[in-house]
C-alpha cells in the first residue's frame, strides 16, 4: 500500500524523488505527490491516478528543492482526488503517511473547534494540523512531532518537511516500517529498501516508536534516533542485497511474467538454502527449528493462506502432525484457545500484512512459539517472530504473488519432511524419492515453461468468458483456489475454486458451455474421483481444460472419448510434494496471458496492493 520516499541532497531532488515513487508502484496506489522546500516555503505537486500524471505535472510546473518527500497514496479515507493525495501541507509543514489514525475523528472535531481549517478527507491531515499548533506553541520540529504522536492512536509511518528546514526531515514509525538510507553527502527516507534502491547501500531501519531526525549539516549528513521513551538510540546498519537489476523488468512486457519465469531459479535458491539433495541433510535455517510441539497452527492471508493450505495436507499425511490453517483476519479476532503446545507458523512474502502481525502479536501475548517464512528479510514479522525461514524468492514487484508463493511451498515442503524424519513416519525409501523428486523439480519446470504456447492460446478462449472455475482434489485443491484468484486478481475475470467433491453441492448448477472448467488432476490418489466430477462437467456442456500428467492423460482420453475436453495439458511427472509447486505453473500462466490479452494492468491490477498494511 502506500509509499514513502524522501530525500536531502545538495541537488534538486524533484526527479529523484519521482524515481523513487516509481520503484514504489507496484506496492499499489491511486494518486501520488511530492513537496520541497524552495525560497524556504513548502512547494508541493500532486496528481490524481498513475504517476505518468504527476511527472507530467512536474514537467509542466517543475519543482525546485534540495530536499523533499514524496508518496504514493492507496484511499482508505477519502476518496481518489487530487485534495486527499499527500504530501498534506500548510505553510509551516508537510506530511507523508502511511496507515491508519485511528482516532482521527475525535482529533479533527477538536483541530475544527480550534480554528483548523481542512482542506481534503484524509485522516493524515489531522497530523499536520497538530503539529503546526505545536510549533506555533513554539516547540521544535522535533518536540512538536513528538507530541502530536503521543495524541494520534493507530499503525502508521510518517514523513515531515518543514518551513525554513531545508536540510532537516523528520521521520517516524508505529506500526508501518521505514527505512533510512545515508551516503557521504545525501540521506534518505523510504517505506522499504527498494525504494533506495540504487542510491545506497547501507540501510538502518527504524523501530516501533522511533523518530529520526535527518539533517544535512554542508555536506555532513547525519541521523538522530529517539525511541519510544524518548532516549537517543542507535539502530543497527544494515547492508542490502536489492540491486537495480532484480527490481527491473528486464525484457519481459511485465513484471509478473518475469517473476513467472524466474521460478527455476528461487525454487533452487529457496531450497539450495534450506536442504543438501547430495547428502540429503537439513541447514541451519531448519536446524535450528527444534522446540518440541503437540500441533501447528498455521495464519497467513491471501496466496500465503493457500500455500498453507498445501502444508496442512503435507504435514498431517507425511509427518503426522494436526494442523489448522486460519485466515488471520478471523483469527486475530476470534477467541482462540492456547495450550501453550502449539507451533505458530506464520506465512507472508512482505512481512508486513496487518492482520497476519496482529495475529502473531496475540499468540506471542499467550506464550506459544512463532515461526514465520518470510521473503522480505527485515519486515516486522520476521524481526517479531521466534524462528524465521527466508524464503529466497528476491523481490517481487508483480501485485499478484506467484515466485514467493511457490517458494513459500518449498520451504513448507522442507519443514515438513524435517519433521516426518524426526518421527519416522516416512521410509528411507520415500525420503530418498522425496529428495530425488526435489532435485528435478527446477528443471521440469524450466521445461514446463520453455512449452508456454499452449497457455497462451488457451488464454485466447478465456478472456472471452466472464466466468471460470477451478477444480483440484487434495494437495490441488489450494492450487485450484490459488487459479481462481490469480485469474480474478488481474483479468477481472469471476473465478471460482472449489474441491471437485463439492461440485454437486452447489457449483453444478453454473455449469453451461460458457463456463470453462478448468481442472488441477495429476495421476495421484485422488485421480479417479477427480476424473468422474470431468465427466459430469462434460455431460453438461462445460468447456474442460485439464492439467495432468502422461499416465493421467492417457487415461482422461479413453474415458473421455464421446465428450472430448476442450484441451489436455499433460505436465512432467510429479508426487504429493511436487505436484502443487509444478500445477501453480499452468494457473500463473493461464491468468497472466488472459489478462495480457484483456489489456489489464497485470502488474498493479486495479484496487489491490502489494503490502497490505491497513485492515
Ligand atoms: C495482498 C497481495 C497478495 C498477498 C496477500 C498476503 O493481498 O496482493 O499477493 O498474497 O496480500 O500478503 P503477504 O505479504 O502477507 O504474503
Amino acid at each position: 500500500m502506500c509509499g514513502i520516499i524522501g530525500i536531502i541532497s545538495q541537488s534538486n531532488v524533484s526527479i529523484r524523488l519521482l524515481e523513487g515513487l516509481k520503484r514504489l508502484e507496484y506496492r499499489g496506489y491511486d494518486s501520488a505527490g511530492i513537496a520541497t522546500i524552495t525560497d524556504g516555503g513548502i512547494d508541493r505537486r500532486r496528481a490524481e491516478g498513475k504517476l505518468e500524471k504527476l511527472i507530467d505535472v512536474v514537467n509542466d510546473h517543475p519543482l525546485e528543492g534540495h530536499i523533499g518527500i514524496g508518496h504514493t497514496r492507496w484511499a482508505t479515507h477519502g476518496g481518489v482526488t487530487k485534495s486527499n493525495a499527500h504530501p498534506m501541507a500548510n505553510e509551516t509543514v508537510a506530511v507523508v503517511h502511511n496507515g491508519i489514525i485511528e482516532n482521527f475523528a475525535s482529533l479533527k472535531e477538536n483541530l475544527i473547534k480550534r480554528g483548523a481549517v481542512f482542506t481534503s478527507d484524509t485522516d493524515t491531515e489531522v497530523v499536520m494540523h497538530i503539529v503546526t499548533f505545536h510549533m506555533q506553541e513554539g516547540l521544535t520540529p522535533f518536540k512538536a512531532v513528538q507530541k502530536a504522536l503521543s495524541q494520534i492512536k493507530g499503525a502508521f509511518a510518517l514523513a515531515f518537511l518543514f518551513k525554513n528546514h531545508d536540510n532537516m526531515l523528520i521521520a517516524a514509525r508505529r506500526g508501518s516500517p521505514l527505512v533510512l538510507g545515508m551516503t557521504e553527502s545525501e540521506l534518505f527516507i523510504g517505506s522499504d529498501a527498494i525504494a533506495l534502491a540504487s542510491w545506497v547501500k547501507t540501510l538502518c531501519y527504524l523501530e516501533e516508536g522511533d523518530i529520526a531526525t535527518l539533517t544535512l549539516n554542508d555536506t555532513t549528513p547525519e541521523i538522530i534516533i529517539s525511541d519510544a521513551d524518548g532516549e537517543i538510540v542507535q539502530r543497527p546498519l544494515r547492508q542490502t542485497n536489492i540491486t537495480v537489476d532484480a527490481i527491473s523488468k528486464g525484457a519481459f512486457t511485465h513484471y509478473m511474467l518475469k517473476e513467472i519465469f524466474e521460478q527455476p531459479l528461487t525454487i533452487s535458491d529457496t531450497l539450495q538454502s534450506l536442504i543438501s539433495i547430495e547428502d540429503e541433510s537439513f541447514h541451519s535455517p531448519l536446524l535450528a527449528l527444534n522446540k518440541p510441539f503437540s500441533k501447528i497452527r498455521i495464519i497467513a492471508c491471501g496466496t500465503s493462506y493457500y500455500a498453507g493450505m498445501v502444508a496442512k495436507y503435507w504435514f498431517e499425511k507425511l509427518a503426522h502432525i494436526h494442523v489448522d490453517v486460519e485466515i488471520a483476519s478471523e483469527f486475530r479476532y476470534r477467541t482462540p484457545v492456547f495450550d501453550g503446545q502449539t507451533l505458530n507458523l506464520f506465512i507472508t512474502q512482505s512481512g508486513e500484512t496487518i492482520d497476519t502481525m496482529a495475529a502473531l502479536t496475540l499468540v506471542k501475548q499467550n506464550n506459544e512459539t512463532c515461526l514465520s517464512i518470510v521473503n522480505v528479510s527485515e519486515s516486522s514479522i520476521a524481526r517479531a517472530s521466534d524462528f524465521v525461514i527466508h524464503t529466497m524468492a528476491g523481490p517481487e514487484i508483480g501485485v499478484a504473488s506467484t515466485k514467493a508463493f511457490t517458494a513459500q511451498l518449498v520451504v513448507l515442503a522442507a519443514i515438513c519432511l524435517k519433521f516426518a524424519k524426526e518421527r519416522c513416519t516416512i521410509s528411507e525409501t520415500e525420503w530418498t524419492q522425496y529428495f530425488q523428486s526435489f532435485a528435478k523439480l527446477p528443471g521440469c519446470i524450466s521445461e514446463l515453461l520453455r512449452n508456454d504456447g499452449i497457455y497462451h492460446q488457451l488464454a485466447t478462449h478465456l478472456c472471452q468468458v466472464h466466468h471460470a472455475l477451478y477444480l483440484g482434489r487434495g494437495v490441488n485443491f489450494p492450487i485450484a483456489l490459488e487459479g481462481a484468484l490469480k485469474l480474478k486478481e488481474i483479468s477481472y475475470i469471476h473465478a471460482e475454486g472449489y474441491p471437485a467433491g463439492e461440485l454437486k453441492h452447489g457449483p453444478i448448477a453454473l455449469i453451461d458451455p460458457k463456463m470453462p472448467v478448468i481442472v488441477l488432476a495429476p495421476h495421484d490418489e485422488w485421480f479417479e474421483k477427480t476424473l468422474s466430477n470431468v465427466q459430469e462437467v462434460l455431460a453438461r456442456g462445460a468447456k474442460v481444460i485439464i492439467f495432468s500428467d502422461e499416465k493421467g492423460t492417457k487415461q482422461i482420453i479413453e474415458q473421455t472419448k464421446t465428450m472430448k475436453c476442450l484441451e489436455i495439458v499433460t505436465l512432467p511427472e510429479s508426487n504429493i510434494l511436487t505436484a502443487p509447486i509444478l500445477f501453480t505453473l499452468p494457473i500463473q500462466l493461464l491468468a497472466y496471458y488472459t489478462a495480457h490479452m484483456k489489456g489489464t494492468d497485470v502488474d498493479q491490477p486495479r484496487n489491490l496492493a502489494k503490502s497490505v498494511t491497513v485492515e
